[in-house]
């Protein structure tokens, strides 16, 4: 059972379980204080059709900022967000790093459309397995992409200002300022830098949608500070053949980049594609991922915001698949996703991730929401952070195993030592707890402390009422295979009602 915020809760509703999905905007349990987590609402889920898995998100600009993992009943998981700091995070997600499953996201300060901040790779017990930076003596890295490559390197953003001539912008006498997309890949374990690109040596700003000064966010060019974000890399992704795939909001457009000395291979959309759009068009567009490729075809999935609220190609974002035949230069939309009922318009943030039975999940960005679609696009899952303040970068969904390094935590709570006492007990992060024993003293013999009940683990925070007075207790994880996992420590019961 769990607190509501915003709520005033009695003792009598505090023992009753109440559903969060009931609440406003924030869930807080007696057993972590500490944590608050925002609520994740289902508006639509079809158990029989939905892929297994856990979801991944890490919401920003609301209350609770931070990264989280939920189960497809909107229980909370894990909550990586202690209050320690004022960091935002970023693009949580699972990745296979020194051959194993990893949680990887981006942790450090917005500034406005972009970020500075580094990437953190945690092991299955949520302890840190390695931090990544950007080199060459670079910016700090961005937040828009962190993705594991090989199990080895990561591709990371990096927003970097840069003077250039922006005499056909009227910036003059000059110099312009605008920050350059650059992307790296760097060696995970070393921190060396494999791979360097620049957008500004091989991308003209004259390819640009988004004209200086446009609004406060992108910049005027005028200034370091005020560095005109022409470009504005929002995905980066790598093939077999060692060629990258980079997407860009600001010029609408998707490049395939050479491995072998970063010359742009193609361009899909924008100013200047070099590939015609046959049956679809897209612009601010996200999250673009090779999916398959081959001699003559290459298969492409994206998250087209369609809109960037000064230029609409569409009424909707959706989730893409699109398929370019190189022998005629001509690419053609296989699928697409678009939200249950009305649709959504998202004007920025947003990915499209393609699970491995083929269904889509998709993040809708700036609208807190996600979604599951089987592979014809019928919807069977739709979800919002209750926070409407939230933005969302993007949405994940995955199978996820683990046990955290941090022992379970246990809140007892009795008014008076001759009333009943109540045991809250949770594991951030835990997935493979089937129900928990509790150990508990009685009055006479305080300091000794036996088996007195077993509960069935219940979403993130698993609550048990005895009818007798226990001074101290703790309480024993057992997994699924019938293991003992971890104990609590043995804590003292309170009088003070927790909240
Ligand atoms: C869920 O999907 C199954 C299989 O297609 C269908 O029979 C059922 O009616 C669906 N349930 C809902 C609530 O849509
Ligand atoms: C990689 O995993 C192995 C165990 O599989 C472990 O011994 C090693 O320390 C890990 N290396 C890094 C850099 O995490
Ligand atoms: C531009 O501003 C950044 C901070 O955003 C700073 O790190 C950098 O040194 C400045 N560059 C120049 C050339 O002044
Ligand atoms: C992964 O490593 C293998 C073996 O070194 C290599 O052949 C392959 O190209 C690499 N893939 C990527 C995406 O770097
Ligand atoms: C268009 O792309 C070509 C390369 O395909 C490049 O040479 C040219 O400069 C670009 N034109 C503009 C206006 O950016
Ligand atoms: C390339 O892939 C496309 C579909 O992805 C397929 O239709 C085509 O047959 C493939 N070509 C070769 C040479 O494998
Ligand atoms: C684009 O669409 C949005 C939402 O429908 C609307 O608010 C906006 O005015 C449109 N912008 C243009 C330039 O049509
Ligand atoms: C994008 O495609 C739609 C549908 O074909 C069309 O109505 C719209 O004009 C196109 N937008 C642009 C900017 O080409
Ligand atoms: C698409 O871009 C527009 C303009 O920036 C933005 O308002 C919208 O939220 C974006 N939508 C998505 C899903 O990225
Ligand atoms: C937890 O405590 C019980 C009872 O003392 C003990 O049998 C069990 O081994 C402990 N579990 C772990 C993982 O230490």
């Amino acid at each position: 059972m769990a607190i509501h915020w915003k709520r005033k809760l009695g003792l009598a509703s505090i023992l009753a379980f109440t559903s969060p999905a009931d609440c406003a905007n924030g869930v807080s349990y007696q057993s972590r204080p500490d944590i608050r987590a925002p609520v994740l609402e289902i508006s639509f889920k079809n158990d029989s059709l939905i892929t297994p898995g856990y979801i991944f998100i890490a919401p920003y600009y609301g209350d609770m900022p931070g990264p989280y993992i939920y189960d497809t009943n909107a229980n909370l998981v894990w909550s990586g967000a202690d209050g320690s700091t004022t960091d935002i995070f970023h693009d949580l997600h699972v990745c296979a790093y020194n051959g194993s499953d990893h949680l990887c996201y981006f942790q450090g300060e917005q500034i406005g459309g972009y970020a500075r901040g580094h990437h953190e790779i945690l092991d299955r017990s949520y302890s840190p397995s390695a931090s990544v930076e950007s080199g060459n003596g670079l910016e700090m890295s961005d937040m828009h992409e962190s993705a594991v490559i090989n199990s080895t390197s990561m591709l990371i953003p990096i927003y970097q200002p840069r003077t250039t001539d922006l005499t056909a912008y009227n910036i003059v006498p000059g110099p312009g300022w605008v920050i350059d997309s650059v992307f790296q890949e760097i060696d995970i374990a070393s921190g060396a830098v494999l791979f360097q690109w620049s957008s500004l040596d091989h991308v003209a700003t004259s390819e640009s949608y988004t004209p200086p000064g446009l609004n406060q966010v992108v910049g005027d060019g005028r200034s370091n500070a005020s560095a005109w974000d022409y470009f504005h890399i929002n995905s980066i992704d790598k093939n077999g053949e060692g060629d990258y795939l980079v997407s860009a909001r600001h010029t609408s457009g998707i490049y395939k980049i050479s491995g072998a000395d970063g010359s742009v291979m193609w361009r899909l959309g924008g100013t200047n594609s070099t590939i015609q759009l046959a049956n679809y068009n897209f612009s601010s567009q996200h999250d673009a991922r090779f999916r398959e490729e081959n001699a003559t075809t290459t298969v492409l999935s994206l998250f087209d915001n369609g809109s960037d609220k000064y230029r609409n190609t569409s009424a909707f974002s959706s989730g893409m698949i699109v398929a370019i035949d190189h022998t005629t230069d001509t690419s053609t939309l296989l699928r697409s996703y678009t939200a249950p009922s009305a649709g959504i318009q998202a004007w920025s943030q947003g990915n499209c991730q393609i699970l491995p039975n083929r269904n889509a999940f998709i993040g809708w960005g700036n609208i807190p929401s996600m979604s599951e679609h089987l592979e014809d696009g019928t919807p069977v899952f739709f979800a919002s952070i209750a926070d409407f303040h939230t933005m969302n970068y993007r949405a994940y969904k995955y199978e996820w195993s683990a046990q955290p390094h941090e022992p379970p935590a246990l809140r007892a709570y009795s008014p008076s030592p001759n009333a009943a006492t109540t045991f809250w007990m949770s594991w951030n992060g835990a997935t493979e707890v089937d129900y928990w024993n509790i150990y508990a003293s009685t009055s006479a013999a305080a300091d000794q402390l036996t088996p007195i009940a077993q509960a069935d683990n219940v979403g993130f925070q698993t609550t048990y009422t005895s009818s007798a007075y226990h001074p101290k207790a703790f309480v024993e994880a057992i997994g699924k295979d019938g293991r003992s996992l971890a104990n609590s420590s043995t804590v003292s019961t309170s009088s003070i009602l927790p909240g």
